[in-house]
């Protein structure tokens, strides 16, 4: 999968990049590409925003910035989905999740103080989307967001078995899933559940069913 992303700030992906699942499919399944904003901008010194008409605190993503930016990387508009992060779109989903991770190429454009020139969301992006009802300083964080969550979904991210039965899956029914507990069976007085220690598959496989929440 080709992922994009258009940030202001390229290098603070860097600690991502080297984490896993995201490392393991880097060079592989996922072709990562960070793209500025400032090294296509039109604008001289580098600008990418403007203060907002109608006046009001803040500065706002430019639509000829965005544009010039995609025209520069796909030589025009894309023929994939660009997904502009913001607050105010549709909340992520596992399972929009797992849609965005079966596409072969997908960008993502981030923003930030005020947001973006909504002309980017109408007629640059295809969809907006939002990582949850709070707001946060840039798109940035939710950018790496996306390109986790995405990441171990490919193929070979995460060891065998341990990406299938997970909260909000369709094994789970869309639940979240059953308790962990590891070694020391007791402390604190803390007791792991007893039928996780009895060996007994059948019986800790009810007990994980019964469990889901
Ligand atoms: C400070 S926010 C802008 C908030 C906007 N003025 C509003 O009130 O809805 C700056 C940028 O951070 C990103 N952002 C902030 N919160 C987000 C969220 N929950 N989901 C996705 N992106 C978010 C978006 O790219 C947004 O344009």
């Amino acid at each position: 999968m080709q992922l994009d992303v258009f940030t202001l700030v390229p290098h603070a992906f860097a600690w991502l990049t080297e984490q896993r699942p995201v490392s393991t499919v880097l060079g592989g399944e996922l072709d990562l590409r960070l793209f500025s904003y400032r090294d296509s901008t039109p604008l001289r010194n580098g600008q990418v925003d403007d203060e907002p008409y109608g006046g009001g605190a803040g500065m706002v993503l430019r639509v000829d910035v965005v544009a010039a930016a995609l025209d520069a990387v796909y030589g025009g508009a894309p023929g994939h989905r660009v997904v502009a992060l913001s607050p105010q779109g549709p909340q992520l989903t596992q399972q929009i999740v797992e849609e965005l991770a079966s596409e072969e190429r997908l960008t993502l454009l981030s923003a930030r103080f005020e947001g973006f020139d909504e002309r980017i969301v109408e007629h640059l992006a295809s969809e907006a989307l939002s990582i949850g009802p709070y707001v946060l300083s840039n798109g940035d964080l939710p950018a790496m967001v996306l390109v986790d969550a995405i990441a171990r979904r490919l193929p070979g991210a995460l060891s065998e078995g341990s990406g299938e039965i997970e909260s909000f899956s369709a094994e789970l029914s869309g639940g979240l899933e059953y308790p962990h507990y590891t070694r020391p069976a007791e402390f604190r007085g803390w007791q792991v559940p007893d039928v996780l220690l009895s060996g007994d598959h059948a019986r800790i496989e009810g007990w994980r069913k019964e469990h889901v929440r």
